[in-house]
């Protein structure tokens, strides 16, 4: 039987209530696929950084190296500065364990209606990859006379043409394996004409490997209108770091609820642990209510499932949740219902069972 090795990083807020949802449908697939998740919890997170001044283990990254994947809630709180829990816990997992691709699905699922009006499932299916290692989130950059009328503050971009190629060619391959083949690269190259340039230059040597994925640039403004007004146009994007985070907010917004979608930080070259989560925060207006939604946690839990080879029991999780989101009887309050997190969790864990093994 495949054993995986999964560190569990709850976190925050919601994450606490997410994540152990999460963890009950892995547990459900697994005894029904014929595999096992160990899982090892780690404290790390806001309330660790209040107790001990870091967010995480000083040798965090090599403890996390003897795990298949890491498995993670949402990290943010109030009384810590955003920008301390983003930097010391988020960035590094993704930078030091070279997981160089952020995969984003955004779907909108049968049951959910989006704010987009008149739109059903068949036109928001577009999967996001973003660069997740360099871009405008490198660090890169300094403050300088703080405080004073002099002050400035620089914050650099660094792209390679190394980190755009292994990109390029992750969203090229997903592009390749979708029915419509279609990619969008997110550029602005009429305004910071070097990165941005040299981004476009990349992903058109990319795309020659690739011919029977068609291409299209655009400017990344006019990309985030284009998923408004004509989403059933796009299929995949590929953006850099920042792009492809506002792109995926957009993304996330027009699915219906942030509390469905997936996130996955992934190395595709295998050498490190990949690390999956759901693309919310960690929601303090709703946290310790019982009431947050678990579907992105248990999605992204099955993508972390597919990652690790088990393709059967993604697709498995994916039609529970369907089943659940398109009967439309349990809701969570961010759906227009009143159903609890545990009530929407066992409608999954009950979908899933009464599918055929
Ligand atoms: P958020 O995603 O936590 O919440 C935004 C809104 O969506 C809130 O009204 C919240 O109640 C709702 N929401 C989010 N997830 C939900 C769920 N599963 N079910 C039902 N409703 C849900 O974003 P916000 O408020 O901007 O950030 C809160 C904290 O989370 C901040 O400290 C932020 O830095 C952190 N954050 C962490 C992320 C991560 O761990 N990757 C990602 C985004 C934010
Ligand atoms: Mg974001």
């Amino acid at each position: 039987m495949n054993t995986y090795r999964i560190a569990v990083i709850a976190g925050d807020g919601i994450g606490q209530e997410v994540i152990p949802a999460g963890i009950d449908v892995l547990k459900t697939a697994a005894a029904q696929g014929g595999f096992t998740c160990e899982l090892t919890d780690f404290p790390w997170g806001s309330a660790f950084y209040l107790r001990t001044g870091r967010m995480l283990d000083p040798d965090a990254i090599e403890q996390l190296l003897a795990f298949d994947a890491i498995y993670l809630g949402a990290i943010g709180d109030p009384r810590v500065a955003d920008h301390v829990t983003a930097r010391e816990l988020i960035l590094p997992l993704r930078q030091r364990l070279r997981q160089y691709v952020n995969l984003r699905p955004m779907r909108l699922l049968p049951g959910i209606s989006s704010p987009l009006a008149g739109r059903s499932a068949a036109d928001i299916d577009m999967v996001c990859v973003r660069e997740n290692s360099e871009g405008e989130y490198c660090g890169i950059g300094g403050r300088l006379h703080a405080g004073t009328p002099d002050e400035l503050a620089e914050q650099t971009g660094i792209f390679t043409r190394r980190g755009i190629e292994r990109i390029a060619r992750y969203a090229f391959t997903v592009a390749r394996s979708r029915p419509r083949k279609l990619l969008a690269s997110a550029t602005k190259s009429n305004a910071l004409q070097h990165a941005m340039v040299m981004w476009d230059e990349v992903v058109a040597e990319v795309a020659k490997e690739f011919p029977d994925v068609t291409c299209r640039k655009y400017h990344v403004d006019a990309l985030a209108a284009r998923m408004v007004t004509a989403p059933q146009t796009l299929d995949v994007i590929v953006a850099s770091n920042l792009f492809g985070d506002i792109l995926t907010d957009v993304g996330s917004a027009i699915s219906g609820s942030l509390g469905v979608g997936p996130s996955g930080n992934i190395n595709p070259d295998r050498t490190t642990p990949s690390m999956f989560e759901p693309i919310h925060g960690s929601a303090p207006d709703i946290a310790g209510k019982g009431v947050a939604n678990p579907i992105a946690a248990i999605w992204a839990g099955a993508m972390m499932l597919d990652h690790l080879g088990e393709r059967a029991a993604h697709d498995s999780i994916l039609r529970a949740i369907e089943r659940v989101i398109g009967d439309e009887r349990v809701k969570t309050p961010d759906l227009g219902g009143r159903a609890t997190t545990a009530d929407m969790t066992k409608a999954v864990t009950g979908a899933l069972t009464a599918q055929p093994a």
